[in-house]
């Protein structure tokens, strides 16, 4: 089996993309398969005529981000008429939006928290929940834009003034307590890791990717009622939007009153981290599912 490996790209996770990517390559070849890797930057005419020179059997996207991860490569590749992994255009753009998604989970039954929609200006001007709240942009992933504002903080102005992120931020109660996480493989929730950030103050981008930046607890030591509703969700999270392949569910759980607390559904990514500090990998290994092989099974189960 040919497969080409897309990775790069042109988002705020290019470098993400690029850990994932090299990672996935190796294990690929590692597995037996015949590898082509293409990076993708901006000259998209570049990108599919290295694909249509490649003449993959599958497409494995190792992209992060917008672009990669929102519907538009996924749109690209239907449009080549190639199979390729995780999930496709549509559930791809409504994962990656987040208020869109939400709007789905919601309908679902699905534990999610109410949110503001803000204009800049306002953010600017004043407090759009009680504090602490969080800030977060509508579509990105890594935590990149992500801030949590407690009593006595002074950056909201800044932060507004300082936005990439277009002319709205997405604004939620900030839920104290854990960071769990669920990766799902088509309908098989892996695990629940209970992420614990150990420098920073939340599980931001620098706690992701550096080395030691955070402690993973595998299988996390929760109320089990608990952990099994994370993983029930997962599954449910991932099928109400339509996802392929693997995805990876995000959650708050506060259980600073006892157990069993309140479990809240952040996000679904669909094209979770792939690099040496991920979570996906560690628990389909924690399953018995080595990275070459979870690999592997992404290619089987490519779709177009
Ligand atoms: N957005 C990153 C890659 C993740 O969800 O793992
Ligand atoms: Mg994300």
């Amino acid at each position: 089996t040919r497969v080409a490996v897309l990775y790069g790209g042109i988002s705020a996770e290019r470098e993400v993309s690029l850990a994932s990517g090299t990672q996935c390559i190796a294990a690929l070849r590692e597995a037996g398969f015949a590898v082509t890797p293409i990076e993708a930057t901006r000259d998209l005419g570049g990108l599919i005529a290295a694909l249509q020179a490649a003449k993959p059997d599958v497409v494995f996207n190792a992209l992060h981000g917008r672009y990669g991860e929102d519907g538009c490569i996924q749109g690209v590749l239907d449009w080549l008429g190639l199979p390729y992994t995780h999930s496709g255009l549509r559930a791809s753009a409504l994962a990656m939006d987040k208020v869109a998604a939400k709007t789905v989970f919601h309908a679902a039954g699905l534990p999610v928290l109410p949110h503001r929609l803000v204009d800049l200006a306002e953010l600017a001007e004043t407090d759009p929940l009680p504090r602490p709240f969080v800030v977060k942009p509508v579509n990105e992933g890594s935590s990149v834009g992500v801030h949590i504002l407690r009593s006595g903080d002074n950056r909201r102005g800044e932060i507004a003034r300082g936005w990439r992120f277009g002319s709205q931020a997405l604004v939620e109660e900030y839920i104290p307590g854990r960071e769990l996480t669920v990766g799902v493989l088509e309908d098989r929730a892996l695990a629940v890791t209970d992420i614990l950030a150990d420098a920073g103050v939340f599980y931001d981008y620098d706690s992701k990717y550096a080395a030691g930046g955070s402690r993973h607890i595998l299988p996390a030591a929760i109320d089990p009622g608990i952990y099994n509703q994370a993983m029930r969700v997962a599954v449910a999270a991932h099928r109400a939007l339509g996802c392929r392949g693997a995805t990876r569910a995000d959650f708050r759980y506060d259980d600073t009153a006892g157990e069993p607390g309140r479990l809240i559904l952040l996000e679904l990514n669909t094209q979770p981290g792939l690099t040496p500090t991920s979570l996906l990998p560690e628990q389909a290994a924690h399953v018995g599912m080595p990275f070459p092989a979870l690999c592997a099974w992404m290619v089987e189960n490519a779709r177009h």
